[in-house]
């Protein structure tokens, strides 16, 4: 029977893969169901909640800040994203080490700019712009307890070209981003549709 279908979307700062989703997939069908994009944040100040807003879409915000320890605020988290049982739990930006409160109770993917396994964490963009490679690029991979270290599930490259800033080359890789993200997500709602 057709239904609805959740995929939570886990993010911290401004939001344009967010929006990447929420514009190919929100209300939109993937096999027979019905998708919708529910945004988790950890910051009430992330310029996403304005994005999705535009989108008529309210994200819950679970405010790191509010929280003990690490544990206790993947504690919450892990309720919060329960609570709408999705098909999918997708990590567009959300910065966040954690533990294993959150790797051993949620199945999830992570978007990083980069091609792993070069340039894991922070400032992936600038490590490999000033690595002296002739391609960067971005990876979609499954969340484990290891940062950046889960099996790839996409990679796609970008070329570093001789006159390349760090600023136009960033821009060729966050358009990467927004266009591998969503065919990564929609490919993985294809195949649980497939059973
Ligand atoms: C993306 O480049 C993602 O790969 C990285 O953080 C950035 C988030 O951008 N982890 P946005 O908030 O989706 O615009």
């Amino acid at each position: 029977m057709a239904g609805v279908t959740k995929v939570v979307v886990l993010f911290s700062g401004k939001g344009s893969n967010l929006e990447a989703l929420i514009e190919r997939l929100h209300g939109k069908r993937v096999g027979e169901d019905e998708i919708r994009i529910v945004p988790i944040t950890n910051r009430p100040d992330a310029g996403g909640i304005e994005r999705a807003r535009r989108h008529g879409i309210e994200s819950v915000v679970v405010d790191h800040t509010l929280f003990e320890s690490r544990e206790a605020f993947d504690a919450a988290l892990v309720q919060a994203i329960e609570r709408h049982d999705p098909a999918l739990v997708v990590m567009a930006g959300f910065m966040r080490i954690l533990t294993p409160v959150f790797t051993s109770r949620i199945d999830a993917i992570n978007l990083h700019p980069s091609l792993l396994p070069l340039f894991k964490g922070a400032d992936a963009i600038r490590k490999s712009f000033e690595s002296g490679m002739k391609v960067g690029g971005v990876t979609v991979h499954r969340v484990t307890r290891e940062l950046d270290s889960g099996e790839i599930l996409a990679q796609a490259c970008v070329p570093i070209d001789a006159n390349d800033t760090l600023e136009s080359f960033t821009k060729r890789v966050q358009a990467l981003e927004h266009r591998l993200l969503p065919e990564t997500v929609v490919a993985l709602l294809k195949e649980r549709a497939a059973g």
